[in-house]
């Protein structure tokens, strides 16, 4: 019987149907795995679970000789050295779909109470400051009618513009990819990237990370944006360069930031963009709903048993493989 290998306690639903096909051993705690503990459980393993927190490298594939396929628990997979697993002949598989709207449902959220000072109202009242209605109290800014624009237009950013609908919202959006389907479909207007940082009332991050992507928002994107605007990260840290950050939300270069992830991650308590009060941070929680992270859970191991059943995987990264291999 094939083995594999999961790297922390997810939903039991994707545990268990692997268990109903392969010998399964999982590194049981909700804390991350240490390497040298997941090096030496990879060693037999044919098929691996892994979390965005595991970087899944040569140092990984070099420990795990009978290794066909990874499947991250996640959309993103920057933690994977992709031609280094296709190199290897070894898929790897992610989960797009199941999160969209979560992990847009979220990023909606942070763009709403950062603009709309939900925290520091939260904050004013639990300090027992609140002793009358305060014509100057708190003020923040419009949602309705103002301009979003989206760096970044996949299905996350898609969902965007769809809550964007429901709030009048003008939207522009850039990304690499032309999207004249959505533009049909949602009345988004496609711009370059700095018209849309100077025009946006909000600036919602929905690219993936990689070199190109690395700290794609510094201090010269943030002095494009207005000083009323706000900024929604929920794509991954190093999209913004935090120093750059830090000093444009302290110098109001900027109105206030939604965060979801940030750099480093997980940002300790004592960071300096935490002594801000329009500077909002959640950690990495877009896609974290009961319902969406059984999804994930799942399909990460329906993933795996394709793969080890000799199948085509639902959502392989590396589809050269899975062809290379006539997996069907
Ligand atoms: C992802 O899927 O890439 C998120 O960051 C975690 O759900």
């Amino acid at each position: 019987m094939p083995t594999v290998y999961v790297t922390r306690r997810i939903p039991e639903n994707g545990p268990d149907l692997l268990r109903e096909h392969f010998t399964v051993r999982q590194w049981d705690s909700d804390d991350v795995i240490p390497r040298d503990v997941l090096l030496r459980e990879v060693q037999d393993a044919d098929g691996l679970l892994s979390l965005l927190t595991e970087p899944i490298n040569d140092e990984v594939l070099d420990a795990a000789p009978n290794l066909k396929v990874v499947a991250n628990l996640a959309v993103g997979f920057d933690n994977f050295d992709v031609p280094a697993l296709t190199k290897r002949g070894v898929v790897g598989t992610n989960t797009p779909e199941v999160l969209t709207d979560t992990t847009a449902d979220l990023a909606w959220t942070l763009l709403m109470a950062a603009a709309r000072r939900i925290v520091p109202g939260y904050k004013y009242v639990i300090d027992g400051h609140w002793k009358t209605w305060g014509p100057l109290l708190l003020m923040g800014q419009d949602i309705h009618h103002a301009t979003l624009g989206l760096i970044g237009v996949g299905r996350i950013g898609a969902g965007m513009a769809r809550r964007a609908q429901g709030f009048s919202m003008r939207v522009l959006y850039y990304d690499v990819f032309r999207r004249e389907d959505l533009e049909e479909e949602l009345g988004i207007e496609f711009a370059d990237q700095e018209t849309v940082l100077r025009e946006s009332d909000f600036v919602s991050l929905h690219t993936p990370y990689m070199p190109a992507t690395h700290h794609l928002i510094s201090h010269d994107q943030l002095k494009m944006m207005k000083n009323t605007a706000v900024l929604v990260n929920s794509a991954r840290g190093p999209v913004v360069d935090p120093d750059a950050l830090y000093e444009a939300l302290r110098d109001g270069e900027i109105d206030s930031a939604g965060l979801d992830v940030t750099d480093p991650e997980p940002l300790p308590a004592d960071h300096r963009l935490l002594t801000l009060d329009n500077c909002l941070v959640v950690p990495h929680i877009a896609s974290a709903s009961y319902e969406t992270r059984a999804a994930m859970s799942q399909l990460a191991a329906e993933n795996i048993v394709a793969v080890l059943s000799g199948k085509k995987p639902p959502t392989p990264v590396n589809p050269e493989v899975v062809e290379a291999q006539g997996l069907q």
